[in-house]
C-alpha cells in the first residue's frame, strides 16, 4: 500500500484515483474546483462513464480515497491535469506548472512523480527543474543520468484510454513508461503493474512525451485522409462511404471514417505540440489539421444549401464523439453554434447525452433541446452530427425521402 496524491479529478485523473484506491492504495484526490472536490467526496462522478460511479462510492465508502482542494504529503504524486492550447495553438502548460508548484513542499527525499497529462517533448525534464529550483533542499535526477537513493523520481506515463470504455482500457491497455533514469520508470512501472493487465513498455521520458503526441497525431493525420477523400468523392459524383468500404477491401488499406471534423481534448490539440516544437518538419501535421478544422464550415454549408432562411433544422448529437456527454471542441456544437448565430433558421438539437442546452446555445433564440421524435416531426433538414446509439437504434424509415446531411454515415450500411 502507498500513499497517492492525484492531482486534477477529471476524465483522466478520477478514473485513475478510484482505481489506485481499489487496489488498495490510500489515495488523497486534489483538484482546484471545489465543485469537483464535493462530488468526489460524496462518492459521485461529476461526469458519466461506465461503471465509474459504482468504483468511486466503494473507494470513498472505505476511506481509501477522499478529496480535497490542496495536496498533501504521498509517496507518489500523479499529475492528471489539462494541458491545453493557449495563443497562436502554443501548449498551455499553466495547469501543470500550478500543480507542479502546489505539490513542491510537500515532497519528500524517495518521492515518485508522474506526469500523465500530455505533454510537448521535454515537459517532465522541465518539471524535474521546476521542482529542483523550489525545494533546493531535494536531490532529482538527470535525463539519462542516475538517481541515487533519496533523489525524487519522475516519470511521464501518458494515458490512452478511451472515454466510454476508461475503466476496462485503464486496465487493459498497454502503458508508456518513460523514467527521467531508468530507476524513475522502473518505480513507475511497480505502481502501475499493480492493476495494468497489458504490458508496461520502459523508456525514457522524451521518448514517452513523442509517442504519445504521434499516437494523436497518426489519429488526427488518417482522419483528415478520410474527410480529404470524401470532399474529392463529392466533387466527383462518387459516394464516399462506397469508395473508402471498397478500398478498404485491400488487405493492407484501413481508410477511417469520415465525419464533421475532430474534437475533443486530445485529437484536435496534440498534433499541435508537435507541430509547433518543430515547424520546419511538420507539414503534414499542420495540413491534417487545416483539412479536419475545416470540416465544421463545410458541413454547415452542405446544411444552409438544404435549408432556406426560416426553415428548421434538426442537429442529430452535440458532444464530440458517440456516447460521450464531452462537448470539448465539439464540431457538433461549433455546427449548431454557427447556424444558430446567423439567427435566420430554427435549429433544434438533440442529444441523448445532454440534459440541457450547453453554452453558448443555452437562451439562444430560435434553438431548442429536443427529443429524436419531436426533431423528425419538425424540422425541413435533418443534420446527422453524432453517430450516438440512440440514433443508429431510429428506424431508417424516419429518414427516408427527408433532406439529410449524414456527416457521421449514420445511414449507411453496416
Ligand atoms: N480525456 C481524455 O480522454 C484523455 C485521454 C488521454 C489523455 N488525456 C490527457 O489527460 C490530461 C487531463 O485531461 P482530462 O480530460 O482529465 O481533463 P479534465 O479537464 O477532465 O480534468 C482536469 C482536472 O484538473 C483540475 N485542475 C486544473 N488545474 C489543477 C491544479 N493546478 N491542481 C489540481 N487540479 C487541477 C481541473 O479542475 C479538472 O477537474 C490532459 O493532458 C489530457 O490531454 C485526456
Amino acid at each position: 500500500m502507498q500513499r497517492l496524491c492525484v492531482m486534477g479529478l477529471g476524465y483522466i485523473g478520477l478514473p485513475a484515483a478510484a482505481m489506485l484506491a481499489s487496489r488498495g492504495h490510500s489515495v488523497i484526490g486534489c483538484d482546484t474546483d471545489l465543485g469537483v472536490v464535493a462530488a468526489v467526496a460524496a462518492g459521485q462522478a461529476h461526469f458519466r462513464e461506465p461503471d465509474l460511479d459504482m468504483l468511486l462510492a466503494a473507494a470513498v465508502t472505505t476511506g481509501r480515497l477522499t478529496a480535497q482542494a490542496v495536496p498533501a504529503p504521498a509517496d507518489v504524486f500523479v499529475i492528471a491535469v489539462p494541458t491545453p492550447l493557449g495563443a497562436g495553438n502554443r501548449p498551455d502548460l499553466s495547469c501543470v506548472e500550478a500543480a507542479t508548484d502546489a505539490i513542491a513542499p510537500f515532497l519528500a527525499p524517495g518521492n515518485l512523480v508522474i506526469l500523465e497529462s500530455t505533454c510537448p517533448v521535454g515537459t517532465t525534464e522541465a518539471l524535474a527543474g521546476r521542482l529542483a529550483a523550489a525545494r533546493p533542499d531535494l536531490c532529482f535526477p538527470s535525463r539519462g543520468g542516475a538517481a541515487p537513493p533519496g533523489c525524487v523520481h519522475l516519470a511521464h506515463c501518458p494515458e490512452r484510454v478511451l472515454p466510454g470504455s476508461m475503466l476496462r482500457e485503464l486496465v487493459a491497455n498497454d502503458r508508456i513508461i518513460g523514467g527521467l533514469t531508468p530507476a524513475c520508470a522502473e518505480r513507475a512501472r511497480a505502481l502501475y503493474a499493480g492493476f495494468v493487465t497489458g504490458r508496461c513498455w520502459l523508456t525514457d521520458s522524451r521518448t514517452a512525451e513523442l509517442a504519445k503526441l504521434a499516437e494523436n497525431a497518426f489519429r488526427d493525420l488518417n482522419i483528415a485522409f478520410a474527410n480529404e477523400l470524401a470532399g474529392i468523392c463529392r466533387g466527383l459524383e462518387v459516394d464516399p462511404w462506397a469508395a473508402i468500404a471498397l478500398a478498404n477491401r485491400h488487405p493492407r488499406v484501413s481508410i477511417l471514417r469520415p465525419g464533421p471534423g475532430v474534437g475533443g481534448h486530445c485529437i484536435a490539440v496534440d498534433p499541435w505540440f508537435l507541430a509547433e516544437a518543430a515547424p520546419d518538419h511538420s507539414p503534414l501535421i499542420r495540413t491534417a489539421r487545416a483539412v479536419n478544422e475545416a470540416r465544421p464550415g463545410q458541413v454547415v454549408a452542405e446544411i444552409r444549401a438544404l435549408a432556406p432562411p426560416g426553415a428548421t433544422v434538426a442537429c442529430l448529437g452535440l458532444t464530440y464523439k458517440a456516447d460521450v456527454e464531452d462537448l470539448r471542441a465539439s464540431p457538433a456544437l461549433a455546427i449548431a453554434e454557427a447556424l444558430s448565430r446567423e439567427g435566420t433558421r430554427r435549429v433544434l438539437c438533440c442529444d441523448p447525452m445532454l440534459r440541457a442546452l450547453p453554452p453558448p446555445l443555452a437562451g439562444r433564440a430560435g434553438v431548442a433541446l429536443v427529443q429524436p421524435e419531436a426533431a423528425l416531426a419538425e424540422a425541413v433538414v435533418l443534420a446527422i452530427l453524432v453517430p450516438h446509439a440512440a440514433f443508429r437504434a431510429l428506424p431508417r424509415a424516419a429518414f427516408a425521402g427527408r433532406l439529410v446531411v449524414d456527416a457521421v454515415g449514420l445511414l449507411q450500411p453496416a
